[in-house]
């Protein structure tokens, strides 16, 4: 890329951070979420034998099932294809033939290491690790009711609007093949019928760790205001410069949380060298470590990589990554949400991929549509916009995310040619706020500066639909963009390359 085309980009990354393209791009994917939902998560954590969410006070659960019964549902009718191919191949032969037993080895486990392993293993987003035969039979009578009934793996796209790299989703074939395993006693079969599949479903984290940068020093979440008041999030931003001295690329991204318990979600931001200094007088001028920074780092600087709820780390589409300049800082914005548990110290690290080459650099290019008042009791509320496309360059697209908080149903963004065609990029039939992913195209999609974008926000603010805060039910209320956990946004984040 060219220097005017690089400064014209920084002018869109920096119009940006200035909020003159979106109200704000720097806000958190994640915000408060007072649903008890991430709790849930929590909980399996450490309840190994993982009962179903006890502690659901949120009624968002039973919406989950639901979500993935229908997204799923949808996958699987395109997928099937691929799936067959890649993971049952072992099967025909072994079950036309009627005398031996469907064995974890043969049969099972290139599902798992396909569709599970990417959460479920130990440092993983998984409750408990899926990475061995033992691990595997402890929970083998979840693990069926969990495939059959489609709650996991969790996947909220819907394959019909674009196919995405990574899918997990499973074949009916492949849940009938889990299920039969653990039918007939969870046989284990020979390592030596293993046969490992085509593609991984997921990263298992990054392919490389080439850069661990932690907070400074542990910090305890405050649970009360400079006014004394009682608060149960808490947005602290840490500031660490960046020690290499010539341009690198950020190629991919991950987090390992202090203490996952309290964290809600984590941006990385980097600035360039001339607004460093800023960031690090913001942490001098607060005591303690860090500085607050509710809703946006407090000065432009670029995301670097993003980890919300149900989200894996991984790398960046290949041959992509972000500029990084010698002299930057990298801000690290936690959410902390101590409105289950107790707070405590964090000590959280972001893990980097680097390379010193990309074939291409890329941006996180924010979608939000604010403007919109959400009347309480509604039961159905859509919004909906077409933006023009805010960059002076054709733009690839790469990946596609989005976020909405808890009443959030359904949405999607949509490319509009100029032609008057329509391009989906994200379709989520049924919004959760637990399973947030990146869903990398599988052929990524070029946007024209003539090109606009549509963004679809649904959401349900009945009275049933409300979060539950401290077994409570919160009353409707009209509701409108904003960082708080009964707030709203309407928020897609592409990762794009010129
Ligand atoms: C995107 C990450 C992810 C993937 C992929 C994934 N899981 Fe999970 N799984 C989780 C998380 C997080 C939980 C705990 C939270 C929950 O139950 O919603 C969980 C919970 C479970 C549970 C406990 C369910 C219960 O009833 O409490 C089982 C069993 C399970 N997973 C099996 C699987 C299997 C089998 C696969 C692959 C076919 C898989 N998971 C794929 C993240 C994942």
């Amino acid at each position: 890329m060219n220097d005017s085309m690089f400064s014209l980009l920084w002018t869109f990354v920096w119009l940006c951070s200035m909020g003159f393209l979106v109200l704000s791009c720097g806000d958190p994917i994640i915000n408060n979420n007072t649903s008890g939902n991430r709790n849930n998560q929590a909980n399996a954590n450490q309840n190994t034998t993982a009962t179903t969410n006890n502690n659901n006070t949120s009624g968002n659960r039973n919406n989950q099932a639901n979500a993935n019964q229908n997204a799923n549902q949808n996958v699987n009718n395109s997928n099937t294809n691929s799936n067959t191919n890649s993971n049952t191949n072992g099967n025909s032969n072994s079950n036309t033939n009627g005398t031996s037993k469907t064995t974890y080895h043969k049969d099972v486990r290139a599902i798992l290491v396909k569709s599970c392993e990417g959460c479920h293993y130990k440092d993983g987003v998984g409750p408990f690790p899926l990475t061995t035969y033992q691990e595997t039979k402890a929970f083998s009578s979840l693990i069926k009711k969990a495939v059959q009934s489609r709650i996991m793996p969790p996947y909220p796209a819907d394959s019909n609007c674009q196919e995405y790299r990574h899918n997990p989703s499973l074949s009916q074939k492949e849940i009938d093949t889990i299920s039969r395993w653990v039918d007939e006693g969870n046989v284990e079969g020979s390592p030596a019928d293993y046969k490992k599949p085509d593609n991984l479903a997921r990263n298992i984290g990054l392919s490389r760790v080439d850069m661990t940068l932690t907070m400074p020093t542990a910090y305890t979440p405050a649970v009360k205001d400079g006014n004394g008041k009682p608060i149960t999030d808490d947005y602290r931003c840490f500031v660490i410069p960046w020690t290499k001295k010539e341009d690198v690329y950020v190629s991919g991204f991950q987090i390992k949380a202090g203490n996952a318990a309290l964290v809600h979600h984590v941006i990385a931001y980097v600035s360039s060298s001339k607004n460093a200094e800023k960031f690090k007088e913001l942490d001098r001028k607060e005591a303690g470590p860090g500085y607050r920074c509710f809703g946006g780092p407090r000065g432009s600087a670029q995301w670097l990589g993003v980890w919300a709820p149900g989200k894996p780390g991984g790398d960046y589409p290949k041959g992509t990554g972000i500029l990084v300049r010698p002299g930057s800082v990298v801000i690290i914005q936690m959410h902390y949400n101590t409105l289950q548990k107790k707070t405590g110290p964090d000590q959280t690290s972001v893990q980097l991929k680097i390379d010193k080459k990309v074939e291409r650099q890329a941006f996180f290019a924010p979608i939000a549509s604010t403007g919109w008042k959400i009347p309480k009791g509604m039961k159905n509320y859509k919004h909906n916009k077409v933006m023009k496309n805010p960059a002076p360059v054709p733009l690839t697209i790469h990946s596609v995310m989005f976020h909405m908080h808890l009443l959030g149903t359904s949405g999607g963004l949509t490319l509009h040619k100029a032609d008057g065609s329509k391009t989906c990029l994200l379709n989520i039939p049924k919004w959760d706020f637990d399973w947030q992913f990146a869903y990398d195209l599988k052929k990524p999609i070029l946007a024209l500066p003539t090109d606009k974008i549509g963004i679809q926000c649904v959401w349900d603010n009945s009275a049933e639909n409300q979060a539950v805060v401290n077994g409570k039910r919160l009353k409707p209320r009209d509701v409108t963009w904003g960082d708080g956990s009964t707030d709203e946004m309407c928020l897609g984040v592409l990762y794009v390359t010129p």
